[in-house]
């Protein structure tokens, strides 16, 4: 349980009356337990591919299995149950709730899921594990770069999820602070065998993956 698979996925864009092909012909096979990187320059396809691997989009050729279900099969249900039991998410800019606290914003998550009750001590477990324990109570306006994607981690994690997509999830903290936050995806990856796939136009970022696939216009290239 915690693997990807992408084949022979194409996505198209229409605007108008032009068509941009974001992603051409690509396939990727993601073991569980995996701590990948999607590499390439801005516009090379990295967003596109992780939003079709959590399904926030479909493509439009090919297709895309979690756990060898295809994602085509799920009806509305089935990704719900998805995305709020398999599959955390981590994002560039953070995607806090302003109003809520640390502790309310890493909650949230929990309030999807249909099975069981919201747990506080597992809130609290989290937020710890990402070192934010005496910060629950603080609001994102409260908190540095750094400390809100540690939330935006932690609330990745609650449900205890598979695989974790994370998009740039370092393009918005400074080096060292950004290193912190792939240390932390590392820990992880390591102790509880979540499926990491991060993309990254950073070489200093990629670097600490275990393999690197290359986007380039949309496809993948040679490392
Ligand atoms: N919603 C959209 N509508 C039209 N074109 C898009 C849309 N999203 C992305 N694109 C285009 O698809 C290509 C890949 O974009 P994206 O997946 O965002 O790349 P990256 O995340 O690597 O910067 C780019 O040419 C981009 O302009
Ligand atoms: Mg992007």
């Amino acid at each position: 349980m915690g693997s990807v698979s992408v084949r022979n996925v194409s996505k198209d864009y229409v605007l108008g009356r032009t068509i941009v092909r974001a992603l051409h012909d690509v396939s990727l096979e993601v073991e569980r337990s995996e701590f990948i990187s999607i590499a390439g320059p801005s516009g090379s396809g990295k967003s596109t591919l992780l939003n079709l691997v959590s399904a926030i989009d479909s493509p439009t050729t090919g297709e895309v299995f979690i756990d060898d279900i295809p994602l085509k099969s799920l009806d509305d249900n089935g990704l719900s149950d998805l995305r709020a039991n398999k599959i955390g998410f981590i994002f560039q800019t953070f995607n806090l709730i302003p109003v809520l606290s640390a502790f309310e914003n890493v909650e949230f998550p929990l309030l999807f899921k249909r099975q069981g009750s919201v747990s506080k001590g597992r809130v609290k477990d989290v937020l710890a594990r990402v070192g934010l324990h005496d910060f629950m109570h603080h609001r994102p306006d409260e908190l540095s770069g750094g400390q809100r994607q540690r939330v935006a981690v932690a609330r990745a994690l609650v449900t205890d999820p598979l695989i974790v997509l994370a998009d740039e999830p370092t393009a918005n903290l400074d080096h060292e602070t950004g290193q912190a936050v792939i240390d932390l995806m590392l820990e992880i990856n390591r102790s509880a065998g979540t499926t990491f796939i991060f993309s990254t136009h950073d070489p200093s970022v990629m670097s600490h993956a275990r393999r690197v696939v290359r986007l380039v216009d949309g496809r993948i290239v040679a490392p």
